[in-house]
């Protein structure tokens, strides 16, 4: 059975934009101001990361300052060593983003470190969250194949989450950074991890580079996850997985969800059109079918 409530982790203004280069400090917070507009509670809305690796990123800060977002809305950002969650927490995030890989290759390559030593760096961001009553969320990255050594094993993947858990992530979001998965290997992943994690534990976080994302989406919601990760208008990517493309549409995850009968509470119009009010920023079009079909309508 589906599950009757799903939430939705809304992360187009951090993993969307922090491949684009062109976008002003302004037009993030109206982009989040806008989404909080359009009924999404949890929303991600930065990196605390280096300026030196991810420029994109480097007004985290700033965004979080300048936003006007319902009071309900849970505002997290990425804060992969203590010097991001001291600055995160200095702006008033209340939800930390911890992320690493079941790849040691991505590892390197993205947060410059291996896992093992990622999860050391974490222990004081997690202290400080603690002492200052932020919540943690963990992100595994490469599920489900890595760029860089391809195939990655299910018993890396439960390894990395169990550590994440015990160290006091709230909830580990799986992700699927360059979008190989298909839903037989969804299910394969997510019978290993449910003999061990339970199900409101897990997020997913789905790419949607080779088009799987919404049907991977659908086999996770069978097997009772709740927590679906997603970008507007499909914003996104990852610097450090060349050829990925963005995450799933927020706007077709909403449509998936009101059709299954769960209804996530959230305005599909006003998201659409916050999805197209970024795109004109960026001089693209929305890669949601369900945006571009809403836009055909009017
Ligand atoms: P490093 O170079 O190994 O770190 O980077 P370091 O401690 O040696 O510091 C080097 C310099 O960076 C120093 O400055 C530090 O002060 C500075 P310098 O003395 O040379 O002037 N520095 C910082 N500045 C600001 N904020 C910080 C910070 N930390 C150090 N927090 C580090 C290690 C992790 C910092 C670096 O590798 C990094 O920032 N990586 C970011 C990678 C990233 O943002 N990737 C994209 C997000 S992950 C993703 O997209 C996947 C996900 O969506 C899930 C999925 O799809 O799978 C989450
Ligand atoms: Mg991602």
């Amino acid at each position: 059975a589906y599950p009757s409530n799903v939430r939705i982790v809304e992360v187009g203004a951090r993993d969307g934009l922090q491949n684009e280069a062109s976008v002003t400090t302004e037009q993030k917070i109206s982009l989040i101001n806008a989404l909080s507009d359009a009924g999404l509670r949890d929303i991600e809305a930065g990196a605390f990361v280096s300026p030196k690796w991810v420029p994109q990123m480097a007004d985290s800060a700033e965004v979080i300052k300048g936003l006007n977002v319902a009071k309900e809305v849970n505002l997290s950002a990425l804060t992969p060593n203590l010097k991001g969650a001291e600055a995160a927490l200095e702006v008033g995030v209340k939800e930390f983003a911890i992320f690493t890989a079941a790849s040691e290759a991505f590892t390197q390559k993205n947060i410059n470190c291996s896992i093992s030593d990622s999860i050391e760096r974490f222990k004081p961001v997690v202290e400080l969250a603690k002492a200052n009553g932020v919540k943690v969320r963990g992100y595994v990255s490469c599920v489900l194949g890595c760029p860089y050594q391809g195939e990655v094993e299910p018993d890396v993947v439960l390894d990395v989450c169990k550590q994440l858990l015990a160290m006091g992530c709230y909830e580990v979001s799986l992700g699927d950074t360059i979008g190989v998965g298909t839903p037989n290997k969804v299910q394969a992943l997510l019978t290993l991890l449910l003999e061990h994690i339970s199900a409101d534990k897990l997020a997913v976080h789905f790419h949607d580079t080779y088009g799987q994302a919404l049907a991977n989406i659908s086999k996770a919601l069978e097997m009772g996850i709740a927590t679906i990760d997603s970008a507007v208008a499909g914003l996104g990517g990852c610097p450090y997985a060349k050829g990925a493309s963005g995450n799933v549409a927020t706007e077709d995850v909403v449509y998936l969800l009101q059709g299954l009968g769960i209804n996530p509470q959230i305005d599909l119009e006003r998201l659409a059109k916050a999805g197209w009010a970024i795109c004109e920023a960026l001089n693209k079009q929305p890669v949601s079918k369900v945006s571009l079909a809403l836009q055909a309508k009017c």
